[in-house]
């Protein structure tokens, strides 16, 4: 008998003992599982593996969706798959191998699956991450084929041919085929956009239940606990409820920390009389993610400061809005916000040089409170089609159906000696999702307002509705 290496602790190993394991083997009713696949996917994704195919005429191709990475022992980190992997089948399953080998004109599609492993087969009393006995039941290969409309086959039926396939390396990494999957995923299609408009709208509601959630924050510094925590989890508990889970670590930055860019910690607490940055996105189960920023009052009302910080952010955001169109550089919309803010901080003393000398090439002095960008394109990633050669180039231009954040902020550390008290700590993000149309652009995030008294109007306005 060998003994339970899993559990270490010298208990005998259940599977190998003969008479519980045929008898575990037995007796189980079939449990038939329908994949969860987004009305429309098998559509869509029909369509992206056409582009694909287009693009590569006569060469194999292989996209792997990954699997969960370990933690430790037997235990793994949630598992979410590779976003090329989705775009092209809509399979959300681990281990997913899909291989378009040439045909005719195009590729025939075959997408490889680990298969269920089911009573009285190998593992199924001890694989803790596949047998239906501790994961439970997950579809069966042929109910994928169904929901996807592609061919499935078990994975153990595909043979490596490196020598021809183009692709087959970890998801993520670089490469002829990653970069051809960002740019052709660049431009969304009227489906991708429904996605991103029911992310965009979970996110909304996420927003207004942290809102709602605000005096339990506040309260709770009284007990020496984290307000900022608190909300988090409750946007988080919402992405859950409403999609996935989140597209990425939430930020609920309290006072100071809302100068820190990433600030996922959150173990601050949430205090009236300062400001509370969050920047929260719900993943939708088509994994097509959201990213919005609100800065607002905790207590409902801008001190003068932390006013003049808020309107100067969100007349660069303007700025940079209006700029959004076909053929305008992401160069443009920075410099659209940048100048807004160059010439408040000129007004405000903070510039050691002209605005000019700040707006040029080799200045750039304005970018000290404002080090990240303007934006960056959205979709099944927050940060998507960032190996795009596309993104590489400061003369690409936006084109009708790309999805990007607006995003201008102003970032004032607690500890900068270059700005004057009243200044210090305060932080401010505005950030929305915006859609570039033919007349210009479409702001899907609309509903929630960045015009500082609608704002926290709006917030104020959550409270005391009831969750969800
Ligand atoms: N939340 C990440 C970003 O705004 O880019
Ligand atoms: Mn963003
Ligand atoms: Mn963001």
């Amino acid at each position: 008998m060998r003994t339970d290496t899993r559990t270490g602790r010298g208990l005998p190993d259940l599977a190998s003992i003969a008479g519980f394991a045929d008898a575990m083997g037995r007796d189980w009713d079939r449990v038939r599982v329908t994949p969860r696949v987004v009305p429309g996917a098998r559509e869509a994704t029909a369509a992206h593996r056409a582009r694909l195919s287009e693009r590569f005429p006569g060469r194999a191709l292989e996209v792997r969706s990954g699997g969960a990475f370990p933690r430790n022992g037997d235990q793994l980190f949630p598992f979410r798959p590779d976003s090329d992997l989705v775009w092209l089948t809509g399979c959300t399953a681990p281990d997913a191998v899909l291989v378009l080998r040439p045909s005719g004109a195009g590729h025939d599609a075959v997408l490889y699956l680990p298969t269920p492993i089911l009573p009285g087969e190998p593992g199924f009393i001890d694989d803790v991450n596949r047998s239906e006995l501790w994961v439970g039941p997950a579809p069966a290969l042929s109910d994928w084929a169904e929901a996807l409309d592609i061919r499935v086959l078990p994975l153990s039926e595909l043979v490596p041919d490196p020598a021809r396939l183009l692709g087959g390396r970890a998801p993520g990494t670089s490469g002829e085929l990653v970069t051809a999957l960002a740019e052709l995923r660049l431009v969304k299609d009227d489906w991708e956009l429904a996605r991103l408009r029911e992310a965009i709208e979970s996110t909304v509601r996420g927003f207004a239940a942290l809102a709602a959630d605000l005096p339990t924050a506040v309260a709770l510094a009284d007990r020496g606990l984290s307000g900022e925590r608190w909300l988090q989890g409750t946007f988080d508990r919402h992405a859950r409820l409403l999609g996935n889970r989140t597209g990425y670590g939430t930020i609920v930055a309290g006072g100071s920390h809302a100068a820190t860019l990433h600030w996922d910690r959150a173990d601050g607490a949430v205090v009236p009389g300062e400001l509370l940055l969050v920047d929260a996105g719900v993943e939708d189960t088509s994994l097509y993610t959201a990213d919005v920023s609100r800065t607002f009052p905790v207590d409902g009302r801008f001190t003068d400061p932390q006013r003049a910080v808020y309107e100067l952010v969100h007349a660069a955001h303007r700025a940079a809005m209006e700029a959004v169109s076909p053929g305008s550089t992401h160069v443009q919309l920075l410099e659209a916000a940048g100048e807004v803010i160059a010439r408040g901080l000129h007004d405000w003393d903070l510039l050691p040089v002209s605005v000019d000398e700040a707006m040029s090439e080799s200045g750039q002095h304005h970018r000290r409170y404002l080090v990240c960008g303007i934006g960056h394109h959205l979709g099944l990633d927050v940060h998507d089609c960032g190996a795009a050669a596309h993104e590489l180039r400061p003369d690409s231009a936006l084109e009708q159906g790309m999805v990007v954040t607006i995003e201008p902020g102003l970032y004032f550390h607690a500890h900068d000696l270059t700005v004057p008290p009243e200044l210090r700590g305060i932080g401010v993000r505005s950030e929305d999702d915006v859609l570039v149309t033919a007349g210009g652009h479409e702001n899907l995030s609309v509903a929630m307002p960045t015009e500082a008294d609608a704002l926290a109007a709006w917030i104020a306005a959550q409270l005391g509705n009831p969750p969800v």
